[in-house]
Parts: structure tokens; C-alpha cells; sequence
């Protein structure tokens, strides 16, 4: 092939240089400490997907996004642009001898064919975190819940994230009272999550496709200028069942410490067509950034591929948009946390001494970077600030005589004294 080939990844893949490492790690150990804080267990799969798992409705985002190919057999395969149809196949094959309910989380790789903007790569990871199994709204508050514990883990202070939630079911309640059809809610739904990404006058063109004459596509649009919970709720039956559930979920947030952190916003509908009931999406406060987590129930999902009914909710919470917020609030250096000692020495003579201190600290559990070649005082000391360590050993030919060196802790200059190997 001619020319030269180029550096770059293929558009809108990601390479991941040691200090994108460093916060990828300290994303990914919130996300696990979180999870197993909150009793979930870790599963996984492959990346790829039959295709027809994967295969749309119309309208879905999701669907005109996916890597698709043919195997040599003529298998037609994908890369998964998410984590819940593979989930929900995994639990259809085995519905007869899990324990039910389930709390299943993984940190699965996806990949979709998208416009790339602010927030939104062609790959990503997503954290994902599902209650299969289970009615209650508790499922909905504990998903939610170990969501916000993983952003406090990350070092976000709570003034920077609001979760918006809302409930498909009340909206289809709200759509009921203003005289839309049910067989159209599922169109509404998925025009509507389109606001303020595509112009309002390309939506009204979509619910006209969809069926709805002109005072209906007016009265949609006007209940998403309701406000607040109770605005909502004067508009349906006073024993409304969305209602109450929402009510529920506010109140146990209280009881689970994150009420502050939640919002009901009418207008968070979500892309994907198999939500139910309630629908969330967490943002930064400041209107920054694209989504930092979403997801919701999807009740009937497990029957629509052939599995038993079962109810489900779940959250997918990927890396890109909070690190990158992450990066903002706390400084695009703070995610290494300094730690271990970085040991060196000044002539070839003191390199068995360095060798053997680095075997004894590691012996002791210690993490010690141990330099390669000779180095001059100053030259080590400048690589030692640069690494991630936060102590250092300088061997010179006094402290082998001696028996012992200087350990000293990088940040706050103070000195040790740690014995040599014999
Ligand atoms: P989603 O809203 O499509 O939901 O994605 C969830 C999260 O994944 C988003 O809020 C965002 O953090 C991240 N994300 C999605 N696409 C991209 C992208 N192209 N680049 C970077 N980050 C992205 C789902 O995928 C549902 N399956 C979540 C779920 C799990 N619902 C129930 N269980």
C-alpha cells in the first residue's frame, strides 16, 4: 500500500495513552465499589451480537447506529451499541433456573455508528446495572441509588449532577386524557425524545406520520411545558398509578439519601422503545454536557424476545461524559493518585543495592518503580516527580557503605531513613 499509514484510530474509536488509563481506572473502580456496595453481581459477555437481537423498530436511534457485518458463514453479526438485549437474552435461556430477582451489573463495551459530538464517541463503555425480576419501585430507588454513590465515589460534589426523572406510564396517562390513541404512544414517545436535537417544526412532521392531526400534535407539545409533579398529576385520575409510583420513589430516596439529587422533569422520555414506566436521565447541573447516565423500567423487553414476563429496570451510565465533566470540576491532572516508590541510583556500581531494595519493599507489599539506568541526582528527581509515585530512594556510593538510604516523601519533602538489603 502506498503512502503513509495513519497514526490516528479509526474515527470516533478511542486509544487509551496511561494518563486516559488513570481516569478510566478511577471511573471504573467507582463503578465496582458502587456495585458491590449495593449487593450486584458481575457478569459479562462477548461484544458481538447476533444481529437480530439487535434489529429496530423504526424510529429508534439506536437502530440506524449499528455496526453490522457477515461472518464467513454468513452469519449476520454486530457490535453492540448496548447491554440490555444481550441481558435479556442471557436471562431468557436460563429463566428456568436463576433466583429471581436478580441485581446484574457489568462495564460492557458498545459501539455505535453515531454523529460524533461533545460527549458521544463511536465506542464507549457503559457501566450497566439491572434489577430483572422485581415490580417494586424499591428496584428502581436501589439502581438510582448506587448510581449517585458512584459519582460521590468519582469526587463529584452533588451541587454538579441532577437526576430528571419521569414515567412513561404517567406520560402515556397524560397522552389518554388529551385524547391520543395508546397505539400511537409509542411514536409520540420516540419523536418526542428527539426535542432540542432536531428542529420542533421535524417532530410535528413525525407525529403527523404517526397519526396525529393537528390539535393532537399541539396538545403534546403542550404537556411537556407541565410543571412539576403536581402539575402533572392535576391532570390525570386522582388515583393515578404513575403517579402514586413516583411519589413512592421521591419518598425512598429521602429514606436512601438522594432525594436532593433527583428533579421530576416531564420532558426525559428516552430514546429506546422498550421503557415502560419511570425514565431517568442524569445531567450536570450547568447544562454542559450530554447525558451522564440513563435508563428506566422495560417490563414486557424479556417477552418481545420470547422469554417469560418479567419485569426489569436498569441503568447504562457511560465513561465519556463524566470523565469528561470529571476533568472539569476537578482539574484534567487529578486522577492519579500518587503511590509507591520510585527507587534509582547514581553509578552502575549501586545497581544490585537498587535491585535488591526494590525486590525487599515489594516483598513488603510496597509498588516500586524501579529506574532502569544511571541517572544524575537532579535527572532522577525530576523523573520521580513525573511518575506516579509518591516517595523516592537515591542509591549513591555513600549509602551502600553505609548500609542504608533516604526515602523521601515526594510531596512533603520529609526524609527517612529505610536499610539497604544485605
Ligand atoms: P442509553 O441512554 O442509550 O441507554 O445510554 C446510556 C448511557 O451510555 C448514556 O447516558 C451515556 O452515558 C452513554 N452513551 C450512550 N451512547 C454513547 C456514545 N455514543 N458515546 C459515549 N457515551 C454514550 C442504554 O444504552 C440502555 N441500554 C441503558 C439501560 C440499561 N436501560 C436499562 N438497562
Amino acid at each position: 500500500m502506498a503512502g503513509q499509514i495513519s497514526f490516528e484510530p479509526p474515527r470516533g474509536m478511542r486509544d487509551f495513552y496511561p494518563e486516559d488509563m488513570a481516569w478510566r481506572n478511577r471511573v471504573f473502580d467507582a463503578f465496582r465499589a458502587a456495585a458491590d456496595a449495593a449487593g450486584f453481581e458481575p457478569y459479562d459477555a462477548c461484544v458481538v451480537e447476533n444481529y437480530d437481537l439487535l434489529a429496530r423498530k423504526a424510529g429508534e436511534e439506536v437502530g440506524n447506529q449499528i455496526y453490522h457485518f457477515f461472518d464467513k458463514s454468513e452469519r449476520h453479526i454486530a457490535l453492540r451499541p448496548e447491554m440490555t438485549p444481550t441481558l435479556a437474552r442471557m436471562v431468557a435461556q436460563r429463566q428456568g433456573s436463576l433466583s429471581f430477582p436478580l441485581k446484574w451489573t457489568a462495564i460492557a463495551q458498545c459501539f455505535r455508528y453515531e454523529r460524533m459530538t461533545k460527549g458521544r464517541k463511536r465506542e464507549h463503555y457503559q457501566w450497566n446495572m439491572d434489577i430483572i425480576g422485581e415490580e417494586s419501585v424499591l428496584a428502581e430507588v436501589e439502581v438510582l441509588g448506587a448510581a449517585c454513590d458512584a459519582l460521590r465515589r468519582m469526587g463529584l460534589s452533588d451541587a454538579d449532577w441532577r437526576v430528571h426523572v419521569s414515567s412513561r406510564a404517567l406520560l402515556a396517562e397524560l397522552l389518554a386524557a388529551s385524547g391520543i390513541p395508546e397505539d400511537r404512544h409509542a411514536s409520540v414517545f420516540l419523536a418526542l425524545d428527539k426535542r432540542g436535537k432536531i428542529p420542533d417544526e421535524e417532530i410535528k412532521y413525525i407525529l403527523q406520520q404517526g397519526g396525529l392531526d393537528d390539535a393532537g400534535i399541539a396538545k403534546t407539545f403542550e404537556l411537556l411545558d407541565v410543571k412539576g409533579l403536581d402539575g402533572a398529576a392535576a391532570l390525570v385520575a386522582s388515583d393515578s398509578p404513575a403517579v402514586a409510583r413516583l411519589r413512592e420513589l421521591f419518598r425512598l430516596a429521602g429514606l436512601a439519601g438522594f432525594a436532593d439529587q433527583l428533579l421530576f422533569d416531564i420532558a426525559v422520555i428516552r430514546g429506546l422503545s422498550y421503557y415502560t414506566g419511570i425514565v431517568f436521565e442524569c445531567f450536570d447541573t450547568a447544562g454542559e454536557f450530554r447525558a451522564i447516565f440513563g435508563g428506566g423500567r422495560y417490563d414486557s423487553l424479556l417477552t418481545t424476545i420470547g422469554g417469560a414476563p418479567t419485569p426489569a429496570v436498569g441503568l447504562g451510565f457511560g465513561d465519556v461524559v463524566v470523565t469528561e465533566l470529571l476533568k472539569a470540576r476537578l482539574g484534567a491532572d487529578a486522577a492519579q493518585a500518587k503511590k509507591g516508590v520510585y527507587v534509582g541510583f547514581m553509578f552502575p556500581e549501586q545497581r544490585d543495592a537498587a535491585l535488591a531494595l526494590a525486590a525487599k519493599l515489594r516483598a513488603a507489599g510496597e509498588c516500586v518503580n524501579l529506574a532502569l539506568r544511571k541517572q544524575k541526582p537532579k535527572q532522577f528527581f525530576a523523573h520521580a516527580g513525573a511518575s506516579s509515585c509518591a516517595k523516592a530512594v537515591f542509591i549513591g556510593p555513600d549509602d551502600v557503605a553505609a548500609g542504608q538510604a533516604k526515602m523521601k516523601d515526594l510531596a512533603t519533602r520529609e526524609e527517612t531513613s529505610v536499610a539497604l538489603a544485605t
